[in-house]
């Protein structure tokens, strides 16, 4: 694996990795593996129809080759050059699609250096204020919308991760934050003005980063307002993914946990900005969130009382795309006897986040087009803090989020909800609902 520099170019290595593997797969030459819109299949009915569809026989999802994308980016490189400088993806196979990706150049960005610290780039917009800014950005919504004669726009956020930012009075309703951004108000992060913009074309948003926007209660606020659905946060890939599989393993078989240690060695460009402390607090409240949820410490102070969490990122440029994280988890068993268990996950951080991106992309759109509004709280599947309305638990259990998922496509398409009681094959009046 060659060393990545620490120049930059043009768009991130999740966005380019998706283009990339839409083209790829397009052409045949690659299947997309990970994707659930695309190689999902889900039972409708009794377990006695044996019937099965596949997800996108089921329900209306746009196809592959009715997707254009763009973007935007503080860098001005195509989709081509910033596949390639990204090393995520074999240098022929990008050669191999340098038609289609050469066409995607970033539009000029809404970018602020206070939130994200480490890069900075030329392709950036300029505007006497905020909302001057989000009005270009809802300008280039439109225009993209009819420059490439698309029927429908999703938006889907993977830029980069920024500082931390928890909301303040100026989030807490649309007149306040419209107001703040009139006023400049320094709370205000580039990822929001984005957000903001999206809601307000009616486009679809998802957060694919750990960035606080769709849980601000002004977006949730705009969002019914505009009957536009909002999902996030953070994409659930690599050591997420495996803890939302563990932990609630450990759980439903009343293990204790005393302490899970988990690190990560990551060197690309995602890496680079993490190890900012200011956006690396934002990923360590994404990331510690699902333990807390799922190892409850009132419901189960016995086996969760104690619980030391720890999260590390370390930026190691040798490794590039390719993060390695460890895991050491400190469990206990009947009478209180330890155990413990280790992982050790040999990733590819972007491998793991296209597929994501794509189906967030392809069920967002669905959602609009099914009416429904605000948080998608179905989709909490994808994401490592999914939002959920306020006052309501969040469910971390990826089992659990991928029934509810299934049922909701089952709800669109009035399909019987399974509930997996299974009762009525053994003769057992299961009743109306
Ligand atoms: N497995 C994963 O890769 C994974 C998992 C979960 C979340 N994420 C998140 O997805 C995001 C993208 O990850 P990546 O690996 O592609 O990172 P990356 O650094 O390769 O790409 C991010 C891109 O965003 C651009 N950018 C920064 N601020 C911008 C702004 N205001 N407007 C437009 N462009 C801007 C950067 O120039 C860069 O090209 C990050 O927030 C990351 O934390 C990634």
């Amino acid at each position: 694996m060659p060393y990545l520099t620490k120049s930059n170019k043009g768009m991130g290595a999740v966005a380019t990795t998706l283009y990339a593997g839409v083209e790829a797969v397009k052409r045949g030459l690659a299947k997309p593996i990970g994707s659930y819109t695309q190689m999902g299949q889900l039972r409708l009915g009794k377990r006695t129809e044996n019937r099965v569809k596949f997800v996108n026989e089921l329900v209306p999802l746009a196809s592959l080759d009715q997707i254009v994308f763009g973007g935007w980016d503080i860098f001005p490189e195509t989709a081509y050059e910033a596949a390639l400088h990204a090393q995520v993806l074999d240098k022929h196979l990008v050669e191999s699609l340098k038609e289609p990706l050469s066409k995607i150049r970033p539009m000029a960005a809404v970018f602020d250096h206070e939130f994200v610290k480490r890069i900075n780039g030329p392709n950036v917009k300029k505007g006497k204020n905020k909302m001057e800014l989000a009005e270009q950005l809802r300008a280039d919504i439109r225009n993209f919308i009819k420059e490439n004669n698309c029927d429908r726009a999703v938006m889907v956020w993977c830029a980069s991760t920024e500082v931390y930012t928890p909301p303040t009075a100026v989030h807490q309703s649309v007149k306040t934050f419209e107001q703040g951004l009139i006023n400049n108000d320094p709370s205000i992060s580039p990822s929001q003005i984005y957000t903001y913009a999206a809601i307000k074309e009616r486009v679809p948003y998802a957060n694919g980063s750990p960035n606080v926007s769709v849980e601000m209660p002004c977006m949730q606020e705009l969002a019914q307002e505009m009957a536009t659905p909002i999902s996030g946060s953070d994409f659930k890939t690599g050591q997420t993914l495996m803890k939302t599989v563990i932990a609630p393993g450990l759980r439903n078989r009343l293990l204790g946990v005393a302490g899970w240690y988990s690190t990560n060695i990551l060197g690309n460009r995602d890496g680079e900005v993490l190890d900012d402390p200011g956006s690396f607090k934002s990923k360590e409240v994404s990331k510690t969130g699902v333990l807390t949820e799922i190892f409850s410490k009132e419901k189960y102070p016995d086996l969760y009382g104690d619980l030391h969490h720890v999260v590390r990122i370390n930026y190691y440029p040798p490794r590039g795309d390719n993060k390695e994280g460890w895991d050491n988890i400190d469990i206990f068993g009947w009478l209180g006897y330890p155990m413990q268990i280790k992982v050790n996950f040999l990733c590819r951080d972007s491998i793991l986040a296209a597929p994501i991106a794509l189906d967030l992309a392809l069920f967002m759109d669905l959602a609009g087009r099914a009416k429904m509004r605000g948080v998608q709280e179905w989709l909490s599947f994808y994401f490592k803090a999914p939002v959920a309305k306020p006052g309501l638990t969040v469910e971390h259990d990826l089992s659990v989020q991928l029934l509810k998922l299934e049922n909701t496509l089952r709800f669109f398409t009035n399909e019987e909800l399974i509930n997996h009681l299974g009762l009525t094959y053994y003769g057992v009046d299961e009743g109306e609902e």
